[in-house]
């Protein structure tokens, strides 16, 4: 049994690194595959399904997968300070592997839509803040000028290093099953990993490490969904803050994506966000934030076109715990208030009398 070291250790020889390369980590990835019968057996025929529990990561999401990288060679070239818009993970994850690494950070988010765990990693690993009045589009664009003016490298997923290091996942998905899936079901937000999974993909096929490559299925909040409208979206709206973005960078690599691997895109609505999000708490023990459910949800939604005999892995971008006033204000399970500190009122409010 070997200790693991990181991604970039373990997958060091597909990454651009060097012996020279600083290597800023948290001991990111490795993140189980988890089997999820419940949803299987929601699809009604024989099918295999498990979740990419990426939520396990050091910071709690993918994010970290593609921050261990773009950290790390910033720092081998020398950059004191990185910067990203955010919708709150990748700031979470820039914040610590700069800090990791003696880097500043600063990151910029939409005030007022970042998931409360999310704002609290990123003040607490000790970033600048900077909380805009505008959404996740409107901060990139001042990210992407900010770093061309300033002293900053821009950590966002048009870091080419970031999709380096998130093009791991699709590796562990084929160690962990012996090849590629038939389905990868995703959510797409910026479109940075839907992008990366691909990506790794095809690496791993041409290395002969699987023998197949999937479709790409993703996944978009239908209130931001502008790869499926076909034009940005100026004001992208979903209780799925994590993809409430009109104007996804990776856009056209995504497509390629889908239309290279026979996938397809879908918008689903936050309604079926939500019952997916419970489906995985409640049936399987499974606590994701919410954009992370639209994966599952995005399966269901077009159950009647997976193939019997299927093996479908669905991408769990972040953990629960990023998001609790969702959890809690979207629980159908009550919490039982105000009880008497006895016996009695307690048996008699399990139940049991
Ligand atoms: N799921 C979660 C939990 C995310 O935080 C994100 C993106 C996505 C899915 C979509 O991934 O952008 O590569 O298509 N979050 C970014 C952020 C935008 O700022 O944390 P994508």
């Amino acid at each position: 049994r070997s200790i693991w070291k990181g991604l970039i250790e373990t997958y060091r020889a597909y990454l651009p690194v060097t012996e020279n390369t600083p290597v800023v980590t948290l001991l990111e990835g490795n993140t189980p595959l988890i089997p999820v019968p419940a949803i299987a057996a929601a699809i009604g025929k024989k099918v295999q399904v498990w979740v990419k529990y990426d939520g396990l990561n050091p910071t709690g999401s993918f994010k970290d997968r593609g921050m261990t990288m773009a950290v790390s060679k910033a720092k081998e070239e020398g950059s004191k300070a990185v910067i990203c818009a955010s919708t709150g993970n990748t700031s979470a994850a820039a914040a610590a592997y700069a800090k990791r690494g003696g880097l500043k950070a600063f990151v910029i988010i939409p005030d007022g839509y970042v998931a409360l765990g999310k704002l609290a990693q990123a003040l607490l690993y000790g970033a600048e803040v900077l909380a805009i009045n505008g959404n996740f589009d409107q901060a990139l664009a001042i990210v992407r000028q900010v770093s061309e003016q300033y002293p900053v490298t821009l950590v966002n997923s048009v870091n080419p290093y970031r999709l380096q290091g998130q093009k791991t996942a699709a590796f562990e998905v084929v160690d962990a099953l012996g090849d590629a899936p038939d389905w990868l079901c995703i959510p797409v937000g910026n479109a940075g990993n839907i992008t990366a999974y691909w990506m790794g993909f095809c690496e791993y096929h041409q290395e002969k490490k699987c023998s197949q490559l999937p479709k790409m299925m993703g996944f978009q909040a239908a209130g931001a969904a502008p790869i499926l409208a076909g034009h940005p979206i100026e004001h992208p709206e979903t209780l799925a803050t994590a993809i409430r973005i009109g104007n996804p960078a990776s856009w056209n690599q995504a497509l390629a994506a889908q239309e290279a691997s026979g996938g397809q895109f879908h918008a689903v609505t936050d309604e079926e966000i939500l019952h997916a999000y419970r489906l995985l708490a409640a049936e399987e023990g499974i606590f994701c934030e919410p954009a992370s459910a639209s994966s599952v949800a995005g399966l269901l939604k077009v159950k009647d076109q997976v193939p019997e005999g299927a093996k479908i892995v669905c991408v769990l971008t972040g953990n629960g715990l990023k998001d609790p006033d969702t959890a809690i204000n979207h629980s159908k399970n009550p919490c039982h208030q105000g009880i008497e500190a006895d016996l009695k009122s307690v048996a008699a409010a399990m139940g049991f009398s």
